[in-house]
């Protein structure tokens, strides 16, 4: 399966991914995570990226599209299906997108959108921490470690992103409505869009999810 993951900052992209990964049998492609590490490990496309991500502006696209054709053409754990997550992000990364995906004939088969309010996602996104060593995702109110600023996987040290400050997050979401809310339009139109309610507990988007992907295989 293929599948596109839209939404605002903080919709659960994510976490959503994290739970149906293993349940699809898909890989996990976030081009937020690749640039994270890419920054972390000091390279000459992270460098590029840091200033925009540390304000909330987008990377530039061309940046962005040549990271992902290489991951897609590139990468033997893509076969069997993925999830792209935090991509397409603006008209021209879809039009880019439908390219490399027609040059590897591997159609997306669903767009899913996660929507989310603005309140929601401004508390999921204040209260978020993540494991500096697995990346494991947790919150300080919905869904703590069990033992303060630990992780429960693999014990490694949790912090806050720098991007998830009140200042930041306002600019991503007006970045998000100005460039990435019209590409819900254009899956709409592509006929491949599938909205669900992302205020929604997790495990209830999860199921919501699970029922659209098992009526629709089998219609077919
Ligand atoms: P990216 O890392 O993609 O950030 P984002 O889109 O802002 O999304 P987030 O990761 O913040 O949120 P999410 O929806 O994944 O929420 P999560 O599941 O973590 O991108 C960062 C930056 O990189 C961008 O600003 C840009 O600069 C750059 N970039 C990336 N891709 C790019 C591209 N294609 N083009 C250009 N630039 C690009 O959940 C958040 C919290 O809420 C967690 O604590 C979680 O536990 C909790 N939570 C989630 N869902 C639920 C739920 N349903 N119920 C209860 N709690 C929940």
């Amino acid at each position: 399966m293929r599948l596109v993951l839209l939404g605002p900052p903080g919709a659960g992209k994510g976490t959503l991914a994290n739970l149906l990964k293993e349940r699809l049998n898909v890989a996990h492609i976030s081009t937020g995570d690749i640039l994270r590490q890419e920054m972390k490990d000091g390279s000459s496309l992270g460098q590029e990226a840091k200033s925009f991500i540390e304000r909330g502006d987008l990377v530039p696209d061309e940046l962005v599209t040549r990271l992902i054709e290489s991951v897609l053409k590139n990468n033997a754990n893509t076969d069997k299906g993925y999830m792209l997550d935090g991509f397409p992000r603006t008209k021209q990364q879809a039009e880019d997108l439908s390219r490399i995906l027609k040059e590897i004939n591997q159609p997306i088969e669903y767009a899913i959108y996660l929507d989310s309010t603005l309140p929601v996602v401004l508390k999921r996104l204040t209260g978020r921490r993540v494991c500096r060593n697995c990346g494991a995702l947790y919150h300080m109110e919905n869904k703590p470690s069990k033992v303060n600023g630990i992780c429960d996987e693999c014990e490694g040290p949790l912090y806050q992103r720098p991007d998830d400050n009140e200042t930041t997050i306002k600019t991503r979401m007006e970045v998000y409505v100005d460039n990435t809310q019209p590409i819900v339009t254009y899956y709409d139109n592509e006929g491949l869009l599938q909205r669900v309610d992302a205020d929604k507990d997790a495990s209830e988007v999860e199921s919501i999810l699970m029922k659209i992907f098992d009526e629709n295989s089998a219609k077919n």
